[in-house]
């Protein structure tokens, strides 16, 4: 049993596997507001370092669906590590509240909550990783696709959160992963070593030149350039990334029935043209949607269990 969701190299392929099974399997019937409310008189805290729309929203909208609620609590509010350290925030939540969620900067304090927490703790984002984005990702690429064996998935731009939660998705659910950054912003030789001894059949690769690298995608991914934290560095980013963008010309070295995923927010013009975003609008948008759909599975084996089995 794993108590937390923290990251994906935690879980086994055949957990995340039901994970999905399970979201594509529920989703119908919440869409019709018939899903069952199993989780009545029980409390989401919610803690964000960072902003968030999808992130808080669907998380919130999740517990109300499940019959329970969801607390916000800011960081001017509560001054997590600063008003209070983490493992005492966690003790406490863990008092009055059946699971937290958690958006930081530093990964390693999502890890000090759910070491200290008694109840579950969810990573809704760090600097490091974003699980339940990559989850929520296989999801629709599943439900589009048919399958996740076996697909490509290039991912264009930052090596970044994003990117290395995908990456072990992939892994995990044995389809390629394609990077394709600049120098010097790729993911870090260590995190592919460790990926490749946990699952040697891993097929994952790094592709300077972005044309090459979606050559045999089922998927272009992208995410902006510049994540939450580093908006110092916009301009050198910005100046970098340039020959990243997945744009019409980019493309068009793809198979013609790539599917275009972005996590969001998108910053048309940077990583991705307006053409682009608005041609693969309806995939992003069931992406975002299948945020909800995955969090919702999440936090009733969570809420059920009191974590992942
Ligand atoms: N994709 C995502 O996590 O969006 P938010 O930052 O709006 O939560
Ligand atoms: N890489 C982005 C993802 C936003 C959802 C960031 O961390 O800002």
């Amino acid at each position: 049993m794993k108590k937390d969701f923290v990251s994906l190299a935690d879980f086994t392929s055949e957990q995340l596997q039901t994970l999905i099974d399970k979201t594509i399997a529920a989703k119908p019937a919440y869409l019709q507001k018939q899903g069952p409310a199993p989780h009545a008189r029980k409390t989401l805290a919610m803690i964000f370092e960072k902003p968030s729309l999808r992130t808080r929203v669907s998380f919130e909208t999740a517990m109300t669906q499940l019959g329970g609620t969801a607390t916000y609590l800011d960081q001017t509010a509560i001054g997590l590590g600063d008003r209070e350290p983490a493992r005492d925030i966690a003790r406490v939540l863990g008092r009055m509240c059946d699971a937290i969620m958690a958006r930081t900067f530093h990964h390693k304090i999502v890890e000090e909550l759910a070491q200290n927490s008694a109840v579950p703790v969810v990573n809704g984002l760090t600097d490091y990783s974003h699980p339940c984005q990559a989850m929520a990702d296989l999801v629709t690429i599943r439900e589009r696709l048919g399958a996740l064996k076996g697909k490509t998935v290039a991912f264009v731009g930052d090596g970044n959160n994003v990117a290395r939660s995908l990456a072990v998705a992939c892994a995990k659910l044995d389809m390629k992963f394609v990077l394709s950054s600049p120098a010097g912003y790729e993911l870090e030789e260590s995190f592919f070593e460790t990926l490749l001894d946990e699952h040697p059949h891993a097929d994952c690769s790094l592709i300077h030149e972005p044309g090459r690298a979606v050559q045999a995608a089922d998927v272009v991914y992208t995410d902006t350039w510049v994540s939450m934290g580093q908006e110092q560095q916009r301009q050198d980013r910005i100046h970098t990334f340039q020959a990243y963008q997945v744009n019409e010309a980019l493309m068009s070295f793809a198979p013609k029935h790539a599917m275009v995923l972005h996590c969001l927010p998108a910053y048309r013009g940077c990583e991705i043209s307006e053409g682009v975003f608005e041609k693969h609008a309806e995939a992003i948008f069931n992406q975002a949607e299948n945020r909800l759909h995955f969090q919702r599975t999440l936090l009733d084996e969570l809420l059920t269990n009191g974590g992942i089995e």
